[in-house]
């Protein structure tokens, strides 16, 4: 049922995810209007011993400080009770539940329900104590009804099999619908706009194919380097904080199949059908790349051959995309910030402007910052003379939505954890599927067999990169600059 009395379960309270990125979330929920009936009620649970008050001003620093809403950041603070407890122990679980459980009585309502959503802001090595604690000290009362659903996020393993296992773990004490995987890249508001795109528009359908388009990339690029985050970053690398998941979901939305519908599960399918049509990664497809001073960071070994950057092609084996490198890049300590899907159309055939060398034609979606749609497009240079130009069609969000608020990407997800909706969730065998494509390289790079090539902060990367770029078709545009227009 999706009414009655609602409970949210933030484990990890005081920690980074949670304040930065869990609460803030929950008060735009709030501000908004959908966490304000008297039913609603959020809990932080912790190892540390403080009290409601020390929770909630931990919380306040990180949420919105002008003056005309401190009111309502008031109001949704006093929503927030505080029980600590360990992650492995009945006590603290056990406490938990008879603080859920009071209000969900007290309340009394004639619905009675007991939706209760666990939001694990921990690492990923207490999941399986906690899911077991959970299971058995803090489920929903199922005289009550309602429902209990977990929500988790990566990195879910560190290849195929510590994934499998994690998954097998979780799997034993939760069904596939009362786990919510986050990726927190389906929450944005471009990636939430493909599939739309893609399957409303008569103009894409016939293009979308290997016989229009020659290469596509999806681009996440960020100025600033692992910042205070080394000593997590060296375990992981760049492949699996960005490409192997966010990226990876990316592509799967602009390379599936049309779903059946729009329900998740037909969704899901399709995108899984993507990932097992991905043919083994060829080092020759592979640039990796570390930034100068990365080392510096005293949490960093001096022989860490983790990758800051990095260029995989990867290559669809079905009927549509056969021959198409899809160019997966990703990069920390770079000369800009931002990420973007760019989808390069083949050259006209029997082109009588003779324009080839101005550029060729692009989708261009823009995911952050300044949210756009563009088109790239060859146009006749306006006044006597007849000659082309690069210009392009542009569909940019601030100039078109004036006064829109485009939401945060796990605010959206939250909600749809509560509606119960994994539309936009990685399910286990995508995760699975995911893996699959990524370990065989992970495990060469974690044995040093590739190496990651020293680039300058604040540049474009190696340039060995460009070098790929260009092997596998890619023509950069000269000349030309899309500026995202300014109000
Ligand atoms: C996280 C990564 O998942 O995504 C970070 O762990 C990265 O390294 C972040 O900075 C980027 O997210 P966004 O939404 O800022 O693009």
């Amino acid at each position: 049922s999706e009414t009655g009395c609602l409970s949210i379960i933030v484990l990890g309270a005081s920690g980074d995810l949670a304040k930065k990125k869990t609460f803030p979330a929950l008060f735009n929920l709030y501000r908004q209007g959908f966490l304000q009936s008297n039913d609603v009620h959020i809990f932080g649970y912790a190892r540390t011993k403080i009290s409601d008050d020390e929770l909630r001003e931990r919380i306040r620093m990180y949420l919105p400080q002008e003056k005309e809403i401190m009111e309502q950041v008031s109001n949704f603070l006093q929503l927030i009770k505080y029980v600590s407890g360990s992650y492995d122990a009945p006590e603290g679980f056990q406490a938990l539940d008879r603080a859920i459980s009071e209000h969900e009585v007290s309340k009394n309502s004639t619905e009675g329900t007991s939706r209760r959503l666990f939001y694990l802001a921990l690492p990923p090595s207490v999941y399986p104590p906690v899911c077991k604690m959970i299971k058995h000290f803090s489920m929903n009362k199922s005289d009550l009804g309602g429902w209990t659903r977990i929500v988790v996020e990566k990195p879910f393993g560190k290849d195929l099999a510590s994934a499998e296992e994690l998954s097998s773990q979780i799997g034993e004490l939760f069904e596939e619908p009362q786990i919510y995987r986050i990726d927190h890249y389906l929450g944005k508001e471009i990636v939430q706009n493909l599939l739309v795109l893609r399957f409303a528009n008569r103009l894409f359908l016939p293009l979308w194919n290997r016989d229009n388009i020659a290469n596509i990339q999806i681009v996440f690029r960020e100025d600033f380097g692992t910042e205070g985050r080394g000593g997590y970053f060296d375990q992981y690398g760049i492949i699996r904080d960005i490409i192997q998941n966010h990226l990876l979901q990316v592509l799967c939305l602009v390379a599936m199949e049309k779903p059946i519908s729009l329900s998740p599960e037909h969704i899901r399918d399709e995108k899984v059908k993507v990932l097992q049509s991905v043919v083994p990664i060829k080092d020759d497809e592979v640039v990796l790349g570390q930034y100068e001073g990365y080392k510096d960071d005293p949490t960093v070994p001096n022989s860490s051959n983790t990758p800051t950057f990095a260029t995989v092609i990867l290559r669809i084996h079905n009927e549509r995309w056969e021959g198409v490198p899809f160019i997966l890049k990703a990069g920390k300590a770079l000369s800009s910030k931002k990420a973007e899907i760019r989808v390069q159309f083949k050259d006209v055939p029997g082109d009588i402007f003779r324009c080839k060398k101005q550029g060729r034609n692009e989708i261009v979606m823009r995911l952050q910052p300044s949210e756009a749609i563009y088109m790239k497009l060859t146009v006749k240079q306006p006044g006597l003379e007849m000659s082309t130009a690069q210009s392009e069609l542009d569909l940019s969000y601030r100039q078109r939505y004036q006064g829109v608020v485009i939401p945060e990407a796990y605010e959206r997800l939250i909600l749809d954890t509560i509606k119960g909706d994994q539309q936009h969730f990685v399910r286990r065998d995508e995760l699975k599927a995911a893996w699959e494509i990524f370990t065989p390289l992970l495990h060469r790079i974690d044995k040093g067999e590739l190496k990651s090539l020293q680039y300058k902060p604040n540049s474009r990367g190696p340039a060995e990169a460009d070098q790929l770029l260009e092997s596998a078709g890619y023509v950069q545009t000269h000349g030309y600059i899309w500026i995202p227009p300014t109000l």
